[in-house]
């Protein structure tokens, strides 16, 4: 993929595939892989640099996660992060213990030796704690180069090999100089130029795809979301008339939703696009089922019909293309040299199944969601597909709680579509992950001028996350809300209340259903 990839060894840590997307916003492909990989197949690798991740355990552990210690010798430069740095330690001799109190949070660093790790980085900057055992003094070998009040060996150099430690976490945001710490890691110490760039990977894929698919057809399944179109536009760059796009209109789309399709594929790329109007078959199958998880098998088998009825209309077709992403190949247990699979809920509604009988093409499986959307953005996709939310497979059928009928999507629609306007209008859209409006099946008592009311409630969700596996509600501003409630109820007919949903994830989920 480029010539400078940095590893990352995976020790189980939370963090791990932030260090990842931290590493690749510096320009430095990267990948993550298991915490055992072997010295012999790293050096095959050739990678500029390793990075140590954190993780759960203590190096003290009779199970805790090794590393192959012959890695230390490849003199390759290692940075040990948190467990990281006490594995690196204790590898190369040095006194890793419990420390009198665990210290999890901000605390404030005092650099002492600036050269390489801290330089432009203040002598003394707020740094994010999170760990029980530390190193706790260093002898010949090792040198600290920096302290916190509790933890007097807070980042380490070895003397005489290109290894350091930190014992806090420079990859997130709570480290406001992490991204230069790490930055000086990966320029001055592996000797990294930054050299992985967008135009990069396009060439390189979009060579990779020709040789792939020869003169085959592919195809392509389109949702609407950022990973499908982007997918979709980077194998119309590679094969472009050979690409066939089948979206499929399950009539529990967002408004618009299908026109923006139909706009960006047919209008703007030419692409060959079939919409399969599926609206009353999928509205026929879910009459007056109220179970969340029976909705979603009902719409996920529909789907799968649908698109393979359309699917049997392109004369062939080898190839289905799908938008996979890195975070999802990696939690799948699928990279190459990659930790095993972790347990996560998927909800598996709009995945197609292996009987299909095509041979995947998955050109994102590289990329986290961020770089997709920088792909998608020098592909020329249009930026309100590019910035969209996520968007569940089942669509608005598990934000219309209970019974799923035409009229109450109707209602949803107009109300979700009042609430997005108002975001993108105030600048919101952009710094919420996701954000939507669910009807509840709860009537309740109202004025309207005169009369009492007996009519619908609204609920708004809008959250801030990274990997949507934990979510916090978004502070939307009051006024911003207050515009938004007043709007629904003013103009969506059967709304006379709306709520706000100030709830984190876990223990709600995201979505409602
Ligand atoms: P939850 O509600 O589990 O959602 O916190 C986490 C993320 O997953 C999306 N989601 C789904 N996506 N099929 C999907 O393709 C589904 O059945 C489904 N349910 C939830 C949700 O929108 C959020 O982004």
């Amino acid at each position: 993929m480029t010539d400078e990839l940095i590893l990352i060894l995976d020790f189980g840590s939370q963090f791990g595939q932030l260090i990842a997307r931290r590493v690749r916003e510096l320009n430095v492909f990267c990948q993550v892989v298991r915490h055992d990989i072997s010295a012999e197949r790293i050096h095959e690798l050739r990678p500029k640099g390793i990075i140590l991740s954190g993780g759960p355990a203590s190096v003290y552990e009779a199970n805790a996660p090794k590393c192959d210690v012959k890695l230390f010798d490849l003199n390759i430069p290692v940075l040990g992060i948190c467990y990281g740095m006490q594995l690196a330690a204790q590898a190369l001799g040095g006194k890793v213990g419990g420390s009198d109190t665990r210290e999890y949070g901000r605390a404030t660093l005092h650099v002492k030796d600036a050269v390489p790790l801290f330089q432009a980085v203040p002598r003394e900057t707020t740094v994010w704690m999170s760990h029980g055992d530390q190193v706790q003094t260093v002898d010949g070998d090792f040198v600290a180069l920096a302290a916190t009040d509790t933890c007097p060996v807070a980042a380490v150099k070895h003397s005489r090999r290109p290894v350091y430690g930190l014992q806090f976490h420079p990859e997130v945001s709570h480290t406001p100089h992490g991204g230069q710490i790490l930055a000086n890691f990966l320029r001055d110490v592996c000797g990294c130029q930054g050299l992985w760039k967008m135009q990069t990977f396009i060439d390189s894929t979009v060579a990779q795809i020709r040789e792939r698919v020869g003169d085959k057809r592919v195809i392509c399944g389109l949702s609407g979301g950022v990973d499908s179109s982007v997918c979709a536009a980077l194998l119309l760059k590679a094969i472009g008339p050979q690409v066939a796009c089948i979206y499929v209109d399950n009539g529990l789309m967002r408004e618009s939703e299908t026109e923006l399709v139909r706009h960006a594929f047919k209008d703007w790329y030419h692409a060959d696009l079939h919409v399969v109007d599926a609206s009353i078959t999928f509205l026929a199958a879910l009459k007056g089922v109220t179970d969340p998880q029976e909705k979603r098998k009902i719409i996920g088998r529909e789907f799968i019909e649908a698109f393979k009825r359309e699917a049997k209309s392109i004369p062939g077709a080898q190839f289905l293309a799908q938008g996979t992403l890195y975070p999802d190949v990696i939690e799948s247990g699928g990279a190459p040299d990659g930790p095993a699979a972790t347990i996560k809920l998927h909800h598996n509604v709009g995945g197609l199944p292996a009987e299909l009988g095509f041979d995947l093409v998955e050109p994102l499986r590289d990329l986290f969601k961020d770089e997709v959307r920088r792909l998608g953005v020098e592909l020329g996709l249009p930026e309100d597909v590019v910035w969209r939310h996520p968007f569940p497979g089942p669509g608005l059928a598990v934000r219309c709680l209970g019974d799923v009928t035409e009229e109450k999507l109707a209602t949803l629609r107009k109300a979700d579509t009042i609430f997005l306007e108002e975001l993108h209008k105030s600048g919101w859209y952009r710094k919420t992950a996701q954000a939507f409006a669910v009807l509840l099946p709860v009537q309740s008592v109202g004025v309207m001028g005169d009369g009492r009311t007996y009519e619908n409630t609204v609920a708004l969700r809008a959250v801030q996350t990274d990997d949507f596996m934990t979510a916090d509600w978004s502070r939307l501003p009051e006024d911003l809300l207050a515009r938004v409630a007043t709007a629904i109820i003013n103009r969506v007919k059967g709304v006379n209340r709306v709520v706000y949903d100030i709830s984190s994830k876990p223990p709600a989920t995201i979505e409602w259903e």
